[in-house]
């Protein structure tokens, strides 16, 4: 049997996520009903409008629930296709595949591209599954770490070129925007890669599900690499963070190199029939142009204004807390020190006695994103792109609880 480290996030959400009373430790970008999606889209200010007639209600109603198009729907595929489309090149939707959510397309690619025989790097700290599947696929993994400042996670492109062994590593692993720290890869940087990866021949893995959520304080955005014309390019997007419709489970893969797609698609075939006929017709009309610009609209603005709220949060305690802010994404990657000894809490110990004594959920950094024992101990990740009415609740109850001692013995 193959050994896979157990998925420390995954399994701290399933044990705690339904059992907390603040959920501050989620990467979706508050999620929506379909009565919610159809009000965002009709730009009405009430949600009890009669949406009987929207084409959604009436396409869902009417669906034959047959398997449907296995590669996905014509019409989901277009819409797909324009987020990777510039002005003067359109991205072909044969070279898209569809998923069960993004956690299924980053499988399906290591499974079908990895083997013992293979280098893979991977930016770090990133979502685990990035790393811990192709270890556990027999490849030697390299961790490509991002370098903390006061102002910033950055990622050096030196130390990239040192971890590459010319004619083993086989697939470099991005994840940008970044969970968990909120940071990006700069388009300078994304072109030092891209030069790098032809060089070397390696294919590039971007995992971009938090794009587009780009806050106003980064400019430019970067693009995503699928647009920066590399051949062995793959980007892996879903419904779940930026367009907060995890519920519906649809993920995609795209890829510049067709052959690459072939070879996915033979793989699919295995695990993934087609993916929900209802979470395709409804991932399409989340994504055609007019609903998508009006949801990006409105995730924007949630994460840019729940940021300053865990911005001020964070700046009442300069002693206890610090961060590097985060400029996309949903996540920021916090460090919390121990009033008594001033050395960084346990961060396990921190989040179980958080959520024993107020309710609110955060997630240990050290636990879920270190690979070793000390690595990030001291973080917790919080998700801060929930309501409004919630990060602000439960950040005032963590107020009260670090104020009241409940922070001196962790
Ligand atoms: C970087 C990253 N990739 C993929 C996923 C999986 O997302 P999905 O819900 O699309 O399967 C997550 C979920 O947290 C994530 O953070």
């Amino acid at each position: 049997m193959v050994y896979i480290r157990p998925f420390n996030v995954e399994q701290w959400m399933d044990k705690y996520e339904t059992k907390c009373t603040n959920n501050i430790a989620e990467t979706c970008c508050d999620s929506v009903s379909l009565t919610d999606l159809m009000t965002l889209a009709s730009k009405s200010t009430t949600r009890d409008n009669d949406h009987s007639e929207n084409p959604l209600i009436l396409s869902l109603s009417k669906k034959r629930l047959d398997y449907g198009h296995i590669r996905g729907s014509p019409t989901l595929l277009t819409n797909i296709s324009t987020l990777y489309s510039t002005s003067t090149s359109h991205f072909p939707f044969s070279q898209i595949l569809i998923t069960p959510g993004a956690i299924a397309a980053n499988f399906l690619v290591f499974y079908t591209l990895i083997n013992p025989s293979h280098h893979v790097i991977c930016i770090h700290p990133s979502y685990q599954q990035l790393h811990s599947v192709p270890a556990s696929l027999g490849a030697s993994v390299s961790l490509w770490k991002l370098q903390e400042t006061e102002t910033s996670w950055t990622a050096d492109i030196n130390e990239l070129k040192s971890l590459i062994v010319p004619g083993a590593t086989k697939l470099l692993v991005l994840n940008n925007p970044n969970n968990p720290t909120g940071a990006v890869l700069p388009l300078e940087t994304l072109m030092e890669i891209r030069f790098l990866a032809e060089k070397y021949d390696i294919t590039v893995l971007s995992d971009e599900v938090y794009a587009p959520i780009y806050h106003s304080s980064l400019s430019p955005p970067p693009p995503s690499f699928l647009t920066l014309g590399y051949k062995n390019t793959i980007v892996t997007g879903s419904l779940s963070k930026a367009y907060s419709l995890a519920g519906i489970r649809v993920g995609w893969i795209a890829s510049n190199n067709p052959d690459i797609i072939e070879q996915l698609a033979q793989a699919r075939d295995y695990n993934t029939i087609s993916v929900s006929q209802l979470d395709d017709t409804v991932a399409a009309y989340a994504l055609s142009p007019s609903v998508r610009r009006a949801l990006v609209k409105r995730n924007v603005a949630l994460c840019e204004r729940n940021l300053e709220i865990l911005d001020s949060f964070i700046k009442k305690y300069p002693k206890n807390i610090t961060y590097v802010k985060p400029v996309s994404g949903t996540t920021a990657f916090v460090k919390f020190l121990n009033p008594r000894s001033g050395k960084v809490v346990d961060d396990v110990r921190f989040c179980e006695s958080l959520i024993r004594d107020t309710g609110v959920l955060f997630v240990p950094g050290g636990h879920c994103f270190g690979v070793d024992e000390d690595e990030f101990k001291g973080y917790v990740r919080i998700g801060y792109a929930c309501s409004t009415e919630n990060l602000n609740f439960g950040l005032m109850k963590v107020g009260a609880w670090i104020e009241g001692g409940g922070m001196d013995y962790v």
